[in-house]
């Protein structure tokens, strides 16, 4: 599959708005393209308490199956300026476990593998590897 980065980005961008990011001032817009060729965006989502502050990442894939499941193929995320942004090391792990084969992400560094940027993750796998 053929990705339209800017395309992606621009959807990253465009919800950027609809954050909910009053107590880090610190909105995140993320955008992925899903295996049937459908486009799902999220935003972060903060808490008076502060430690309950849902990522961007988390609301994307609740935006997945809500939009009827499937695989991700391609993702990308933004700062407020618009500028690529590395997805935390636990949202990579919620990216992992819904990625197709070979997923790519645009990051600081130019895009990447999801296994690049995970590497031996931890997934379902793991889980029936060690079933008794
Ligand atoms: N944030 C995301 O939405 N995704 C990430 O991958 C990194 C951090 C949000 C969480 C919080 O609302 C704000 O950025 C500052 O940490």
């Amino acid at each position: 599959m053929n990705i339209d980065w800017k395309n992606l980005t621009q959807q990253a961008i465009d919800v950027l708005p609809k954050s909910y990011s009053p107590y880090s001032k610190f909105p995140v817009g993320a955008a992925a393209i899903c295996d049937d060729g459908r486009i799902i965006t999220g935003v972060n989502v903060e808490n008076a308490s502060y430690g309950l502050a849902l990522c961007a990442e988390c609301s994307l894939i609740s935006e997945l199956f809500r939009t009827g499941g499937g695989q991700l193929v391609a993702f990308a995320c933004v700062d407020g300026q618009g500028n690529p942004l590395m997805p935390c090391g636990r949202c990579r792990q919620l990216l992992f476990e819904h990625s197709a084969e070979g997923m790519l992400l645009q990051t600081v560094s130019g895009i990447k593998t999801i296994d690049e940027v995970l590497p031996d993750a931890f997934g379902p796998k793991d889980l029936q590897r060690n079933e008794l």
